[in-house]
C-alpha cells in the first residue's frame, strides 16, 4: 500500500511517497481503510522536528482521519468491520490503511460524509474544548477569534455562534474575513491593515472582549489581551505566527482576567469520556448542517506536500484534506 513517509526532519518537500507492507492489527487495535485525512498546522511542525512529540523515523505525518474498520485485533470490543470511525493519532494517518489502538477512535453514529467529517476530531474538538471547557463561553458574551478563517479558527467562529456569543473574526486578509462572515461572524478586524488592539477596543466597547481565541500568537496576543474585559479569558491555543509571545502579567491583574491554556491531546488523555461525548455532539451538529466542516481543497495522497504548503503559506480557508 502507499504511504507518505518522513525519513528525516525537514520541509513538506522532503516527504516521500512509497510502498510499505499492509498493516495487521495488534491486540487492542483495528486496521482501518483511511478515507480522508484532515491536515493541521502541527503536521508542518512535526515533520520539521519543531513539535513537542518527535516520532521515530520513518513515520507518516498527519494526526486526524476518517476511515472504515476492516479488521479487528484480539480483545477488541465496540468496533467491527464496516464501522465508520473518526481517528485522532497525532501522526501516522497519511497512508492508505492504518493500524490504530481503539482508544484513538470514536465511532461515527450519524450519517455524515467521511470527507467532510475528517476535521471533526482535532479541529472542531480543540475549539469545542477551548470554548466550552476552558472559557465557559456564555450566551451574549463577545468572542474574538484570531486566525478566524483557519482550521481551528473557523471552527471557533461557528461554535461560538452556536453557543450564543457575538463573534468578532480577526484575520489577515479581507477575503478571509468575508469567508468568516459567511460562516456567522458578526464583525471583523483585518489585523494586516488595522491596529488589532484599537479595533477590538472599539468593537468591545466599554465592557471589552469576554473571550479571546488565540491560535496565532506573535505580536497579536498582547494586542488582543489589551482589549479584554474584566473577568475575560484569553485562550492560548497555538502560535501559527511562529513566535511564542511573552505577556506582561500586570495586564492580568488590571483586568482581573485569566490566560488559559488549551491542550487538545491532554484533554483526550485525561478525560476520554468527555472527548467522546463532545465528538458525538459535534458529529450530530455537522449532520444537522449546524457546522460547515468547510473544505478548502482535497488533495490526493501523492500531493500531501502541496497540501501542507497551503497551511505554511497561509492560503487555507477551512480544512485542507488529503484523500489516499
Ligand atoms: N492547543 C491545541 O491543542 C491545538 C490544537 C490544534 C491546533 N493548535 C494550534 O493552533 C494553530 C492553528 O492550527 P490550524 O491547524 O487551525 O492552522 P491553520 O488552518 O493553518 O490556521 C492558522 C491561521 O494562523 C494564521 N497565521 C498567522 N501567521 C501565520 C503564519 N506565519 N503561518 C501560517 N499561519 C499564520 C493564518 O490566518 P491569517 O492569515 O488570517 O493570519 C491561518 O489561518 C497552530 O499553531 C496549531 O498548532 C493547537
Amino acid at each position: 500500500m502507499k504511504a507518505i513517509l518522513c525519513t528525516h526532519f525537514g520541509t513538506p518537500d522532503d516527504l516521500v511517497l512509497t510502498d510499505i507492507s499492509e498493516p495487521t492489527p495488534a491486540p487492542g487495535e483495528v486496521v482501518a481503510k483511511v478515507v480522508a485525512v484532515g491536515l493541521n498546522f502541527f503536521d508542518t511542525l512535526i515533520i520539521a522536528g519543531k513539535y513537542q512529540k518527535k516520532p521515530p523515523f520513518p513515520f507518516s505525518p498527519c494526526g486526524e482521519f476518517t476511515g472504515i474498520v476492516e479488521t479487528v485485533g484480539q480483545g477488541v470490543t465496540g468496533f467491527k468491520p464496516g464501522d465508520h470511525v473518526l481517528g485522532y493519532c497525532t501522526f501516522g494517518a497519511a497512508r492508505e490503511r492504518i493500524a490504530v489502538s481503539t482508544d484513538k477512535l470514536v465511532k461515527l453514529n450519524v450519517d455524515l460524509d467521511l470527507v467532510r467529517a475528517a476535521g471533526l476530531a482535532i479541529t472542531y474538538g480543540t475549539s469545542y474544548h477551548a470554548l466550552a471547557d476552558r472559557a465557559h463561553l456564555k450566551p451574549g458574551e463577545t468572542l474574538a477569534v484570531l486566525g478566524a478563517a483557519g482550521g481551528v479558527g473557523l471552527a471557533a467562529v461557528e461554535l461560538g455562534k452556536l453557543m450564543g456569543a457575538r463573534v468578532i473574526a480577526c484575520a489577515g486578509s479581507d477575503d478571509k474575513l468575508a469567508f468568516a462572515r459567511s460562516h456567522g461572524a458578526d464583525a471583523t478586524v483585518n489585523y494586516a491593515s488595522q491596529d488589532l488592539r484599537s479595533a477590538l477596543k472599539d468593537l468591545g466597547g466599554e465592557h471589552g472582549i469576554d473571550v479571546i481565541f488565540d491560535p496565532v500568537g506573535g505580536s497579536y496576543s498582547e494586542a488582543a489581551l489589551r482589549a479584554i474585559a474584566w473577568r475575560g479569558r484569553h485562550l492560548v491555543v497555538g502560535f501559527a505566527a511562529g513566535e511564542i509571545p511573552k505577556l506582561p502579567l500586570n495586564l492580568t491583574l488590571l483586568k482581573g482576567c485569566a490566560v488559559v491554556g488549551v491542550y487538545f491531546g491532554d484533554w483526550v488523555r485525561h478525560d476520554p469520556q468527555a472527548y467522546r461525548a463532545a465528538l458525538d455532539q459535534l458529529a450530530r451538529w455537522a449532520a444537522a448542517g449546524k457546522l460547515s466542516c468547510h473544505i478548502h481543497q482535497v488533495y490526493p495522497l501523492c500531493e500531501t506536500p502541496q497540501a501542507l504548503k497551503a497551511l505554511t503559506q497561509r492560503q487555507a480557508m477551512g480544512k485542507v484534506i488529503v484523500q489516499p
